[in-house]
């Protein structure tokens, strides 16, 4: 049975999707960043990818984090998940076609939250995974809600709970830029990124982190980070690369030296 800590590699929706479209995949990235995951050769890894142009739109036409508040949601509900899977097949398929021995596990129905968070996490068959060399790969989903019905569960949260349960050793975050910026670089191309940054630090410049480009109900960057807070207090580093450049993922994964932001407690 296999001991190691595991290490949780979050890819955002804004890498393998256009966030400004609507269900749009980026399958040359998806295909990459398979590759670069086969090729990184991990024992003890766990995936957890984000919603993109496939989870958001729908959340947000639905008003599916908000929670249930009218039975017409429901079908909305339903579809938001839907789509979710289907992003979630597109991943399966390049991770299968380069024969990474992976298993699909469908959030929504291990999870359950309350008031947004999560409540409940049927952990067996993760962890049965990695005790055989399985990669699980979750994903931010539509989720069933104790009290509101359902909601909008994040994959930065889900990562951040999945790294405290099972005692992750360090976090890759992969999102479209090269790390944490003083401000937007998107927006602001000229704002500077910081390489490191401690708990202490990190809560200090909270405030100067923004949301997404395109539609994100879970906040973006400033969301992201919010989530992360927790598993960084538990004293599991955070690196945050750049996941749509070639490599990154593959450098982050096997430890090289790599542009990015690093967070640790102290
Ligand atoms: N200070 C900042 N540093 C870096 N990125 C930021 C910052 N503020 C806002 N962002 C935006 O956050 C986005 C990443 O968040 P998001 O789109 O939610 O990623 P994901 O798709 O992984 O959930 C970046 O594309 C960037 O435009
Ligand atoms: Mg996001």
């Amino acid at each position: 049975m296999s001991e190691a800590k595991p290490t949780i590699l979050k890819i955002g929706g804004s890498v393998i999707t256009d966030k400004t479209g609507e269900l749009t995949p980026k399958t040359e990235d998806i295909n990459r960043i398979a590759e670069e995951i086969k090729r990184a050769d991990m024992e003890n890894l766990i995936v957890v990818h984000g919603g993109g142009s496939f989870g958001h739109p729908f959340a947000a036409k639905y008003g599916i984090k908000e929670g249930l508040k009218d039975p017409s949601q429901k079908t909305g509900f339903a579809e938001t998940h839907h789509v979710m899977t289907v992003l979630n097949g597109l991943l399966m398929d390049a991770l299968v076609w380069h024969e990474l021995p992976a298993l699909s596990i469908t959030t929504s129905t291990c999870v359950m939250t309350e008031n947004g968070r999560i409540k409940f996490f049927e952990d067996a068959i993760m962890r049965k995974c990695m005790e055989m060399g399985i990669t699980p790969i979750m994903y931010g989903d539509a989720v069933l809600d104790d009290k509101m019905g359902f909601t909008v569960l994040s994959g930065d949260q889900l990562v951040a709970y999945l790294a405290v349960k099972l005692k992750a050793r360090r976090i890759v975050i992969g999102v479209d830029t090269d790390g944490i910026y003083e401000a937007d670089p998107k927006t602001n191309p000229e704002a500077k990124r910081y390489m490191h940054l401690t708990l202490e630090e990190l809560k200090k410049v909270q405030s100067k982190l923004g949301k997404a480009q395109g539609t994100d109900v879970t906040g973006g960057m400033a969301g992201k980070i919010a989530e992360l807070i927790p598993a960084v207090e538990a004293g599991i580093p955070v690196k945050i690369v750049n996941a749509s450049r070639g490599q990154r993922i593959l450098r982050a994964l096997t430890e090289q030296q790599i542009e990015g932001t690093l967070i640790e407690k102290a």
